[in-house]
């Protein structure tokens, strides 16, 4: 049955109004002087403060009914115990299993998964530090400094997240980068930067067979040749993440070099397998180990903690509150945190990704909205952006503020100023400024009442607009982890709630198959293409013409 035909939704839809109208959000801080601590949650160094959400015991207990409604313990269990959480695949999705002890007894076809991936993590060591002590050796015999990593949507985004924010804890003298875009841009810029002789290229395609990653990786190959190395050389700067060892094997990279990942791990869920070798190399095993301890810690909560209180099942059900009864079809992402920047790229995958469908499990048409639009970036830049719209804009978009108490870098007071601004767009969505105050600042500067009344309309800003304030002491490789894992257990609720596979992305192969007939088109041939396409592909060939 669907969600939105339970008794719980019906009893939650039956709250909406209560919560819509200006200063509502104001009444419930007033009524409640224990808020703040009823809608706090910590788990692994993170504060959770939701206590800025349409959210009161009723309403908490009517999403935890429609948790109830959907199974959810259950489906939690499925997912942590490799049930075939992804059928249209058949498989499980163990994103889980990488970040756990060797003793996790979980097998998938008969393989104790856990040894698998402990077993690859000790491989990973001895390569991070056979490059460390300088045994694994560039063509020429210079220690290998600059780690090119080369892939595209999760063999990218989330690990580009990873060394953007641990970059305080990179090992000293290394750096690195990352190719990922088909454009010859992207390679262009990245190559010009490089030394071959000090360069180690990372080929990270679960699948070996992406488009983006194959091209960049032929290019790399060709420039690394040009630059002096030969054939013979290539694997010596070239290694490879991946599923399909034969094709791997088949480009160049020595089988000793070649890190496993499985099948029962989704591409945007795989920054915790050996996908996360470059960072590995460029912050080093120790650090990316406390990653993945910061992740389990967060694991073990979603697990085990009651509905009521489980973190990631709360906000995710606030999602659901928002959009399929308040309407809401955008979820913004801010970090107050440089090194975050580009985190809501990453969330953006996953959840988009995972939860954009329009099937359900049984394979009906959903008749609800699933996956939100995840959109966000950095502040304070955003606040000279796309903030205007969030406090005076029609939409309604929860936002969730991400911020460190203490920074990593130190410049007079300016992470404090960050702090400040960080909690005063939070306080200002929550507040806002009504009538009386914009009359009472416009009258105090002397204004004509005729401008003043002319101006109100303008300034008035409605506030009531939820939003959730995520904190920690510092931006930690724990704290990193646990932080990533918290929205990718998020997005697996919403899906449980929606009754949708969040594992599968058949959406992106039908883009990916017209491209090759357009690109055969793009070469001269004949292919059948809509007619706006054919106007577009003449303009190419014009252009292009020698
Ligand atoms: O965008 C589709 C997708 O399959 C993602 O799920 C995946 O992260 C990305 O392409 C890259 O895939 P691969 O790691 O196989 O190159």
């Amino acid at each position: 049955m669907s969600f939105t035909r339970s008794a719980a939704f019906a009893r939650l839809s039956s709250h909406k109004e209560r919560f819509s109208s200006p200063g509502s959000l104001q009444q419930l801080f007033q009524q409640d002087s224990n808020r703040v601590s009823r809608y706090s949650f910590e788990v692994a160094g993170i504060n959770f403060d939701f206590s800025k959400h349409w959210l009161d015991q009723d309403v908490h207990q009517e999403l935890v009914a429609l948790a109830q409604a959907q199974n959810m313990n259950e489906k939690i269990a499925a997912l942590m115990n490799g049930e075939s959480v992804n059928p249209t695949e058949n498989r499980p999705a163990l994103h889980t299993v990488l970040r756990a002890p060797k003793t996790l007894d979980i097998d998938v076809n008969g393989t104790a998964v856990a040894d698998e991936v402990h077993g690859t993590l000790a491989r990973m060591s001895s390569f991070v530090d056979s490059v460390h002590n300088n045994q694994f050796v560039g063509y020429t015999g210079k220690p290998l400094r600059t780690i090119v990593n080369i892939g595209i949507g999760g063999s990218y985004l989330g690990p580009k997240v990873v060394s953007d924010a641990l970059a305080p804890y990179a090992k000293d003298g290394f750096s690195i980068e990352y190719i990922a875009n088909i454009d010859p841009s992207d390679a262009t810029d990245v190559l010009s930067k490089l030394d071959p002789e000090t360069t180690l290229f990372v080929i990270c395609s679960k699948s070996f067979s992406t488009l983006e990653t194959l091209e960049n990786a032929k290019a790399c190959r060709r420039w690394f040749l040009s630059q002096g190395g030969d054939e013979a050389d290539v694997a010596k700067h070239f290694i490879a993440v991946t599923t399909a060892i034969e094709k791997a094997t088949a480009f160049g990279i020595d089988k000793t070099n070649l890190f496993p990942m499985w099948d029962w791990v989704g591409g945007r869920y795989s920054l915790w397998s050996a996908i996360g070798l470059p960072q590995a190399l460029y912050l080093g095993m120790d650090v990316f180990k406390q990653l993945l301890e910061g992740a389990h810690e967060m694991d073990n909560h979603f697990s085990t903690a009651n509905l009521a209180e489980n973190i990631p099942v709360l906000s995710g059900l606030l999602g659901v509150w928002y959009q399929n009864i308040h309407g809401a079809s955008a979820h913004a992402v801010l970090t107050y945190d440089q090194r975050l920047k580009d985190l809501p790229n990453h969330l953006q995958q996953v959840d988009m990704e995972s939860n954009g469908k329009s099937a359900s499990l049984t394979g009906h048409s959903v008749t609800y909205d699933t996956g939100s639009v995840i959109w966000g970036g950095v502040g304070t830049n955003g606040q000279h952006a796309y903030h205007q719209l969030l406090h005076q804009g029609t939409r309604l978009i929860p936002t969730d503020f991400i911020v460190a108490w203490r920074s990593h870098n130190d410049i007079d007071k300016q992470h404090q100023w960050l702090v400040a601004n960080c909690l005063a767009q939070a306080q200002a969505m929550l507040l806002g400024r009504d009538e009386q105050q914009v009359r009472g600042e416009l009258s105090s500067k002397g204004l004509a009442s005729s401008d003043i009344e002319a101006l109100v309309p303008h300034k008035v800003i409605a506030g009531n607009r939820p939003s959730s304030l995520i904190s920690f002491d510092q931006l930690t490789p724990a704290v990193l982890g646990a932080l990533i894992a918290y929205y990718e257990h998020r997005i697996y609720v919403q899906s449980v709630i929606w009754d949708i596979n969040a594992f599968d992305q058949w959406g992106v192969e039908l883009g990916k198959v017209m491209g090759d007939a357009i690109f055969q088109a793009l070469e001269g041939n004949d292919a059948s293409v809509d007619a706006s396409t054919q106007a577009a592909v003449e303009a190419f060939l014009r252009a292009n013409q020698a």
